[in-house]
C-alpha cells in the first residue's frame, strides 16, 4: 500500500517509476536489482516458523501470506495505479473490468439501499444492477448523464452510491463530475466512476471528488489486447471496505497478467497522446463528410460536452462514435465490412484500431436515444491516421453501393 502524494513528480514520471520498490525488484543478497518486478507465481507461501506464520496472518496486503492475497508482481501494479491517483489510499485488482464494477457495488451497497446509476453506463454494469443487485434488495434509479447539479433531486434518504461513467462509452456524454461529487459529499453519498476512457492520466478522479475510481485495465493500461483485468482505486475511507469484500469474494489476479499490465502502464503516456491525436484527426475529417450525421467526441469543439471536457480533462483517448446519415443496419454493415484497417471486435484501447456497430436506443431507460441514424463506434489505434481515413472513405464507397 502506498498513499499517493504529490511531491512534484509528474504523471509521466510516475508511470515509469510506480511500483518499482527495491524489495520487489531486487534481493540484497544478490547485490542488485532488475528494472521490472519479476513474476512471482504462488499459491503456497512458506514460513520460517509457526510464530512467523501467525505474525504474517495479521499483516497488511503487502506481506507474503497466501497466493490469493497477492505477490510482489501484483502489489507493484496496484501500487503504480495508486500513485497515479492523488488522494488514493490503495488499489484492488480484479480479473476483469466487470468483476471490478460488481465487486465494488457489492462492497458498498446492502439490502434496502438505493443506487443512482448513469443511463449511459456500459451495458454489463446495468445488467448487474438489474440482476444480482436487485435480487439482493438494492434498488437502482437510472439518471440522465447530463443531470449535473440536479442530481440532488434524485437523492433519497436510502441513496448510498452514485455511479458515473464519463464520457459514456457508447454515446460519449460528458458528465459534470465535480458538481455531482460535491453534492454527493454534502449528502453523505459515495461516488464511483468508470474512468476507463480517460484513465487517471487524463482525469485524476479522486482529485475531482470521486471516492472510487474504476478502470478496465483490459483497455488502455494493458494497451495490447492480450490480457484482461480491472481495478478499483479508492480513498482512505472506502478502501478498507473494498479490500474486505475482495477477500471475502476471493478475488485474485494472475501475476503473469499483472506483468503484462505493468508493461503496458509504462508506455501509457505516449500511447494515450497518440491515440488522442489520431482520434482527433479522424474525427475532424468525419465531421466534414456528407455521409456523417454527427460525431460524438468531446475533444471536438462543436461537441455538446466540449466545454466540461476541456475544463476537467487534460486530453482525449481514442474512443468515439459517429452516426451514418440516413443509414440503416444493412448500410452500416456494408460500411463496416469494407474496412480493412479496423478489426471488427469488442473492447478498445489496444494499439490496433477497432470498429463496432452500436445501438444505444435499445439499452437506455431514463433518457431516450432519438437519433435514427445508425451509430458506429471506433477505437482509434496507433496506425497512421491517413491510412485510417482512406479506409473509412473506402467504407463510405461500399456503403453507397
Ligand atoms: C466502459 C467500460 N467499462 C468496463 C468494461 C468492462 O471491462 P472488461 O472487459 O475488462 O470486463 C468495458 C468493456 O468493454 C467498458 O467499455
Amino acid at each position: 500500500m502506498s498513499t499517493s502524494d504529490d511531491q512534484g513528480v509528474r504523471p509521466a514520471t510516475k508511470l515509469v517509476q510506480g511500483g518499482r520498490r527495491p524489495e520487489w525488484t531486487g534481493d540484497p543478497r544478490l547485490g542488485g536489482g532488475v528494472v521490472n518486478p519479476p513474476v512471482w507465481r504462488a499459491s503456497t507461501v512458506l514460513y520460517d516458523s509457526i510464530a512467523d506464520m501467525k505474525a504474517r496472518g495479521h499483516a497488511t496486503h503487502d506481506k507474503l501470506y497466501y497466493g490469493r492475497r497477492g505477490t510482489p508482481t501484483v502489489w507493484a501494479l496496484a501500487d503504480a495505479l495508486t500513485e497515479m491517483e492523488p488522494g488514493a489510499e490503495g488499489t484492488l485488482l480484479y480479473p476483469s473490468g466487470v468483476a471490478a464494477i460488481s465487486a465494488g457495488l457489492l462492497a458498498l451497497l446492502a439490502p434496502g439501499d438505493h443506487l443512482l446509476m448513469v443511463d449511459s453506463a456500459y451495458e454489463p454494469t446495468r445488467l448487474f444492477c438489474n440482476g444480482m443487485l436487485k435480487r439482493y434488495g438494492v434498488t437502482t434509479t437510472y439518471y440522465d448523464p447530463l443531470v449535473g447539479g440536479s442530481i440532488a433531486e434524485l437523492i433519497r434518504p436510502e441513496t448510498k452510491l452514485i455511479f458515473l461513467e464519463s464520457p459514456g462509452s457508447l454515446t460519449f456524454e460528458v458528465q459534470d463530475i465535480p458538481a455531482i461529487a460535491t453534492i454527493a459529499r454534502e449528502r453523505g453519498v459515495l461516488t464511483m466512476l468508470d474512468n476507463t476512457w480517460a484513465t487517471p492520466l487524463l482525469f485524476p478522479a479522486l482529485a475531482h471528488g470521486i471516492d472510487v475510481a474504476m478502470m478496465s485495465l483490459t483497455k488502455y493500461v494493458g494497451g495490447h489486447s492480450d490480457a484482461m483485468m480491472g481495478s478499483l482505486t479508492a480513498t482512505r475511507t472506502v478502501w478498507p471496505r473494498l479490500r474486505q469484500a475482495a477477500y471475502q469474494l476471493g478475488q485474485a489476479v494472475s501475476p503473469d497478467d499483472c506483468a503484462l499490465m505493468l508493461r503496458g502502464l509504462r508506455t501509457l503516456e505516449v500511447r494515450m497522446r497518440r491515440h488522442g491525436e489520431n482520434a482527433l484527426a479522424v474525427a475532424r475529417w468525419l465531421a466534414a463528410r456528407p455521409e456523417v450525421g454527427r460525431v460524438l467526441f468531446p475533444a471536438l469543439a462543436e461537441d455538446a460536452g466540449h466545454a466540461i471536457w476541456s475544463r476537467d480533462f487534460s486530453g482525449a483517448s481514442g474512443l468515439f462514435g459517429f452516426t451514418l446519415k440516413g443509414a440503416d443496419d444493412a448500410a452500416r454493415a456494408r460500411f463496416i465490412d469494407a474496412l480493412q484497417h479496423f478489426g471488427i471486435g469488442f473492447s478498445w484501447g489496444g494499439y490496433e484500431s477497432l470498429v463496432v456497430p452500436s445501438d444505444p436506443g435499445t439499452i437506455r431507460t431514463a433518457t431516450a436515444w432519438t437519433d435514427a441514424d445508425a451509430l458506429v463506434r471506433l477505437s482509434i489505434g496507433l496506425e497512421d491516421p491517413a491510412d485510417l481515413i482512406a479506409d473509412i472513405e473506402r467504407g463510405f464507397g461500399a456503403m453507397a453501393e
